[in-house]
C-alpha cells in the first residue's frame, strides 16, 4: 500500500457523490482533496472547507491523481472522463448512461493513457456484478437475466397486490423508491443500459441501447390474474442468452415463478442470476441508493489505491448456446424457470 494517501477528486456533489465524501471522510486510504459542484448549496450541506472547493474542473484536474464523475447525464460527464483521463488521472465513474453510450471509446483512451476507468458502481449499485463475472467463472455463460431497477420491481409488485400503475408509481415517489423523475425507469430504459454494459463486459460488444427490445410496464389487468392464477409473479426483467447468430437481448415485464430467486427480490433489491456449463450463480444487493452506491465506488477507489484494479475491459467470456422458448400473454412474456 501507498504510504502517501492518494489524492481524489470529486466531481458532482448530489447524493452519490456527497454519499461518497460523508463516508470518505475518515478513512486511511485516501483523500478527498477537491470537490466541483454546479451549486454551492451542496459545499453547506457537507460542510466543504475553502480549500477543497474546485473553481473550475481544470483546478480539480490538477490536484488529484483519481477522479470520481457523479454529475450523471452524458454531456458535462463526458468532458469530465474525457480531460481527467487525459491529464492522466484514474477515473471512477457510476454513470451508466455514459458507459452504456461511449464505455468502448472511453476504455480505449484509458488504455491508451495507461490509467484506470472503473465503473462498477454503475450496473446494480452495490452489487459485485463484475467481480462475479470475472472471478467466479463458471465456464461457459448460457444466460444471464435478473432484476436490475428497484423502481419498476416495485411498481410491478404494487401492481400484483392489485394497484393500478398510475397509483404504484405515485407510492413509488412518494416512499422515495424513485428519482424525481422516474421515465426511464418505468420505460426500461435504464435497466437496458444496464444491460448493455453487462453484454459489453462477456461478449466483448457493446450494444446500442435503442436497439434493446425493450417493453414499458404497461400491464393489463386480465394478464396480471392469468399470472397469479399461474402461481407466478411480474418481474422486470432484463434478458441476455447467446443465440447461433448473435445474442438475444431484451427488457420488461416479465412472468416468473414466484418461489424462483428472482420471484422472491422485493424492494430495493437486485438480483442477477449468471447460468452457465458449471453451474448457477446468483448475485444480489441493494441496487441502488446513496450508501450502496457511495460504496461500490470506494471500492473502486480503493482497489486502485492498492494496486490492485486490473484494466477493465469489456471481455469476451465464453458463451454456450441454449434454446430456450417464452411464451407470451400481452406484452408479458412467460419464463419458466424453476429457480
Ligand atoms: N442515485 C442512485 O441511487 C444511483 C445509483 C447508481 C448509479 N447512479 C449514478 O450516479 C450518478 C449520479 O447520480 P445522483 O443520483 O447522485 O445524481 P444527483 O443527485 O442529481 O447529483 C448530481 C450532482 O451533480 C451536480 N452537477 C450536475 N451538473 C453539473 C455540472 N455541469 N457541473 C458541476 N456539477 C454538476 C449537481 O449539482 P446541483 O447541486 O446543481 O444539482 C448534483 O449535485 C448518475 O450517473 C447516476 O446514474 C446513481
Amino acid at each position: 500500500m501507498n504510504s502517501q494517501k492518494l489524492k481524489v477528486g470529486i466531481v458532482g456533489l448530489g447524493t452519490v457523490g456527497g454519499g461518497l465524501y460523508d463516508i470518505s471522510k475518515n478513512n486511511k486510504e485516501f483523500e478527498i482533496v477537491k470537490v466541483l459542484n454546479r451549486s454551492r448549496e451542496k459545499y453547506k450541506i457537507h460542510n466543504i472547507k475553502s480549500h477543497q472547493i474546485a473553481s473550475n474542473l481544470e483546478e480539480l484536474l490538477n490536484s488529484v491523481d483519481i477522479v470520481v464523475e457523479t454529475v450523471g447525464g452524458v454531456e458535462f460527464a463526458t468532458e469530465v472522463v474525457k480531460n481527467a483521463l487525459k491529464f492522466g488521472k484514474h477515473v471512477v465513474t457510476a454513470n451508466k448512461a455514459l458507459i452504456a453510450k461511449d464505455g468502448v471509446e472511453l476504455l480505449k483512451l484509458a488504455k491508451n493513457v495507461e490509467k484506470f476507468l472503473l465503473f462498477g458502481a454503475s450496473v446494480g449499485g452495490g452489487m459485485p456484478v463484475f467481480r462475479n463475472l470475472k472471478y467466479h467463472s463458471i465456464g461457459r455463460i448460457s444466460r444471464v437475466y435478473g432484476v436490475l431497477n428497484a423502481t419498476s420491481n416495485f411498481v410491478l409488485s404494487k401492481v400484483m397486490e392489485g394497484m393500478k400503475i398510475k397509483d404504484a408509481v405515485y407510492l413509488a415517489q412518494s416512499e422515495g423508491y424513485t428519482e424525481s423523475d422516474p421515465t426511464d425507469d418505468l420505460s426500461g430504459k435504464d435497466a437496458a443500459r444496464k444491460l448493455a454494459i453487462i453484454c459489453a463486459f462477456i461478449t466483448g460488444s457493446l450494444p446500442k441501447v435503442e436497439s434493446i427490445p425493450t417493453t414499458s410496464l404497461n400491464v393489463d389487468e386480465e394478464v396480471v390474474k392469468f399470472i397469479e392464477k399461474m402461481e407466478m409473479v411480474l418481474k422486470p426483467l432484463v434478458y441476455m442468452e447467446p443465440r447461433n447468430k448473435g445474442v438475444e437481448l431484451w427488457v420488461g415485464p416479465a412472468a416468473i415463478s414466484r418461489n424462483s430467486r428472482i420471484g422472491l427480490t422485493e424492494g430495493t433489491e437486485n438480483c442477477l442470476i449468471v447460468e452457465g456449463e458449471n453451474g448457477i450463480n446468483s448475485i444480489s444487493g441493494v441496487g441502488a441508493g446513496k450508501n450502496p452506491t457511495a460504496f461500490a465506488i470506494m471500492a473502486d477507489i480503493i482497489s486502485i489505491v492498492r494496486g490492485e484494479a486490473s484494466e477493465f475491459n469489456f471481455n469476451q467470456v465464453p458463451l454456450n448456446i441454449l434454446k430456450s422458448k417464452f411464451e407470451s400473454v400481452g406484452n408479458v412474456k412467460i419464463f419458466r424457470s424453476s429457480r
